[in-house]
C-alpha cells in the first residue's frame, strides 16, 4: 500500500519534474543566444518599472526578453551582434499584456534606447502626467510611428521636438488625450510624415501655415474634436499626396480658400460641425478623387448654382445639411456618376426638385431634401420612392406636392400633400414612362457598382490603404442607414 502511494505520487509529479529538467535545459542553452548590451537592457526594464509599478523586477521575470522570455509588446532587432528593442506598444492590447499601474510615468531612461523606431502608449496613462519635458530629441535618428491612444490623464501641450527634430517621423497619432495648447510650428519639418492624427483632444488656435510646405508625403490629417480656431490656410495645397482630411467638430471659421482644389488626390473631405463662411470654394468641382465631401452644420451659406456638379465622378457621398445654402439645386447634381448619398437638408433652397435626380445611374440610397423652401410637383416615380423608402424625404417643404395617381399609398412620401390635378389617364402615363427609365438606371448602376468593387479588391493586398478604404465604406453605410 504504501509502496502504492509513492508511485502514484511520483507519477503526479513527472510532468512537472520534466518541465523543470526542460527548463534547466533552456536556461543554458539560450543565456547566450540573444545578448543585449546591459544600458539597452536596464532602459527596457526601467521604462517597464515606471509603466506598471514597482514590483516589477526584469531580472527576475524577463532574464532574456529579446530571446526565450519576451515581453508582450516589446520587439528586437539584431545590430553588430546585439538585441536593441525596436518597438514597445504599452497598453491592454491582448490578454497578458501589462496593465499600466494608476500611478503611471514614462521613464528617462526610456531615451537611452538606442534603436526604438516605434512607440505606442494605448488607455495607459490615467491620473496626470505631461510628456513636455522628456528627451525627445534623443530618439530623432530612429523613431518613425509615435502612438498616444485614449490616455485621459495626458496632460499639457504637445512637446515641440516632437515636431521639430524627430525627422524621421512617419506616423504622429496623438488621439483621444487630453493634450492642450497650441500646434506647434515645426510640422513643417517632418518631411517623412505621413499620417498626422491629433483628434479628441484640447487642441487651441489656428492650424500653422507651416503645415503645408515640404509634407508631399502627407496621407492623413485628422484634427477633429479639438477646439482649433481660424481659417484654413492656403498652403494646404502643398499636401500634394493627401488623401484624407478631417477637421470635424472644431471652430474653424472663414472662407474656405480655392486651393482647396488643388488637392487631387483626396477622396474624404470632412469640414462638418465648424463655422466656415462666404459659400463654397467653386474650386471644389476640381477635386475628382474625392469620394466623401462632409461639410453639414456649418454658415457656409450661397449658392449650388456655381459649381459642375458633374464634374466631381468620384463623389459618393454629399452632405451639404445645415450650410444655410439659397437658390434652386441645379440639375447638374444629377450628373454626378457615382453618388450615392445627398443630403440638402436644413437650407433655404427654393424651386422645383429636379426630376432628373430619378434617372441618376447610381442614385442615390439616401436623398434627404427636407426642411427647404422648394415648390412644386415631386416628378418621381413609384418605383424610386419605394426604392428609397425613408431614405427619401422632403417634409418640411410646404410648397411641394406629389402625384397622387402615379403613386402607390404606401410608398408616397411622407409629410407631403397630394397635388390638385386633373385627368388621371394621362398622369398614369407619365408615371409608367418614369417607371422604364428607373429600369435603365438600375441597370447601368449595377454596372458602376461592380466595377467600383473591383477596384477596391484590387488594392486589398496594400493593408494601409485597404484599411483606409475600408474607413470610408463604412462612413457611407454609417450615413445612408443613419442619417435619416
Ligand atoms: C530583482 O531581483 C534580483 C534577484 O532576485 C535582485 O538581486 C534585484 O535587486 C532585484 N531588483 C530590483 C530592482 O528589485
Ligand atoms: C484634462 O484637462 C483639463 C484642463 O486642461 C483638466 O481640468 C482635467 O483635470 C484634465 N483631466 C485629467 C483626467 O487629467
Ligand atoms: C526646421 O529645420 C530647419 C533646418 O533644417 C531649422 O533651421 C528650423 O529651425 C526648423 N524649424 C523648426 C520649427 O524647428
Ligand atoms: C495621386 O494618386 C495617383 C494615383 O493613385 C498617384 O499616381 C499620384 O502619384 C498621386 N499624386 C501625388 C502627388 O501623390
Ligand atoms: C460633433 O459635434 C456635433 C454637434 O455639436 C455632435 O452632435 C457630435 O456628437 C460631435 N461628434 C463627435 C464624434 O464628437
Amino acid at each position: 500500500m504504501r509502496k502504492f502511494v509513492s508511485l502514484r505520487s511520483l507519477l503526479l509529479l513527472l510532468p512537472f519534474l520534466l518541465c523543470l529538467f526542460a527548463r534547466a535545459e533552456a536556461d543554458t542553452t539560450s543565456t547566450t543566444t540573444s545578448p543585449m548590451d546591459e544600458r539597452e537592457l536596464d532602459a527596457l526594464y526601467a521604462t517597464i518599472r515606471s509603466l506598471v509599478g514597482k514590483w516589477f523586477n526584469g531580472t527576475e521575470l524577463y532574464p532574456d526578453p529579446c530571446g526565450w522570455t519576451p515581453i508582450q509588446g516589446v520587439s528586437c532587432d539584431l545590430f553588430h551582434g546585439l538585441w536593441y528593442v525596436t518597438t514597445m506598444v504599452v497598453g491592454p492590447i491582448h490578454d497578458n499584456s501589462f496593465q499600466c499601474a494608476p500611478d503611471a510615468e514614462i521613464s528617462p531612461r526610456l531615451f537611452r534606447m538606442k534603436h526604438l523606431r516605434s512607440l505606442s502608449f494605448f488607455g495607459c496613462f490615467h491620473s496626470p502626467i505631461s510628456i513636455q519635458g522628456l528627451p525627445w530629441e534623443k530618439l530623432a535618428h530612429t523613431l518613425e510611428t509615435i502612438e498616444f491612444r485614449s490616455n485621459p490623464g495626458l496632460n499639457g501641450q504637445m512637446p515641440p521636438l516632437f515636431s521639430a527634430s524627430l525627422r524621421k517621423l512617419r506616423s504622429l497619432v496623438l488621439l483621444e488625450n487630453n493634450l492642450t495648447g497650441e500646434l506647434p510650428i515645426g510640422f513643417g519639418n517632418l518631411t517623412e510624415l505621413e499620417q498626422l492624427v491629433l483628434a479628441g483632444n484640447r487642441f487651441t488656435g489656428r492650424i500653422p501655415t507651416t503645415l503645408g510646405g515640404g509634407l508631399t508625403k502627407l496621407l492623413i490629417i485628422d484634427f477633429s474634436r479639438n477646439s482649433l480656431s481660424g481659417p484654413l490656410p492656403p498652403t494646404i495645397k502643398g499636401l500634394t499626396s493627401l488623401l484624407k482630411l478631417d477637421l470635424s467638430n472644431n471652430s474653424f471659421d472663414g472662407q474656405l480658400p480655392l486651393e482647396l482644389g488643388q488637392l487631387r488626390n483626396l477622396t474624404l473631405l470632412d469640414l462638418r460641425n465648424n463655422r466656415f463662411v462666404n459659400g463654397l470654394p467653386r474650386t471644389l468641382e476640381e477635386m475628382v478623387s474625392l469620394e466623401q465631401a462632409l461639410l453639414s452644420n456649418n454658415p457656409i451659406g450661397g449658392t449650388l448654382t456655381n459649381l459642375n456638379w458633374q464634374n466631381l465622378e468620384s463623389l459618393i457621398a454629399l452632405d451639404l445639411s445645415h450650410t444655410g445654402l439659397v437658390g434652386e439645386i441645379p440639375a447638374s447634381m444629377a450628373g454626378m456618376k457615382k453618388l450615392r448619398f445627398l443630403a440638402l437638408n436644413d437650407n433655404h433652397l427654393s424651386g422645383n426638385v429636379p426630376p432628373n435626380f430619378g434617372d441618376m445611374p447610381c442614385v442615390v440610397n439616401a436623398l434627404y431634401l427636407n426642411g427647404n423652401d422648394l415648390a412644386g410637383e415631386l416628378q418621381f416615380s413609384d418605383g424610386f420612392y419605394g426604392k428609397l423608402g425613408r431614405h427619401f424625404s422632403v417634409r418640411g417643404n410646404p410648397g411641394l406636392c406629389y402625384d397622387a395617381w402615379a403613386v402607390a399609398g404606401e410608398n408616397a412620401p411622407a409629410g407631403v400633400k397630394a397635388c390638385q390635378k386633373g385627368s388621371p389617364g394621362i398622369v398614369a402615363n407619365a408615371g409608367l414612362r418614369m417607371e422604364v427609365i428607373d429600369e435603365d438606371a438600375h441597370q447601368s448602376c449595377d454596372r458602376i457598382g461592380s466595377c467600383v468593387v473591383s477596384g477596391i479588391s484590387g488594392t486589398g493586398g496594400f493593408g494601409f490603404w485597404w484599411a483606409i478604404i475600408m474607413a470610408e465604406l463604412v462612413t457611407v453605410f454609417f450615413l445612408v442607414f443613419a442619417a435619416s
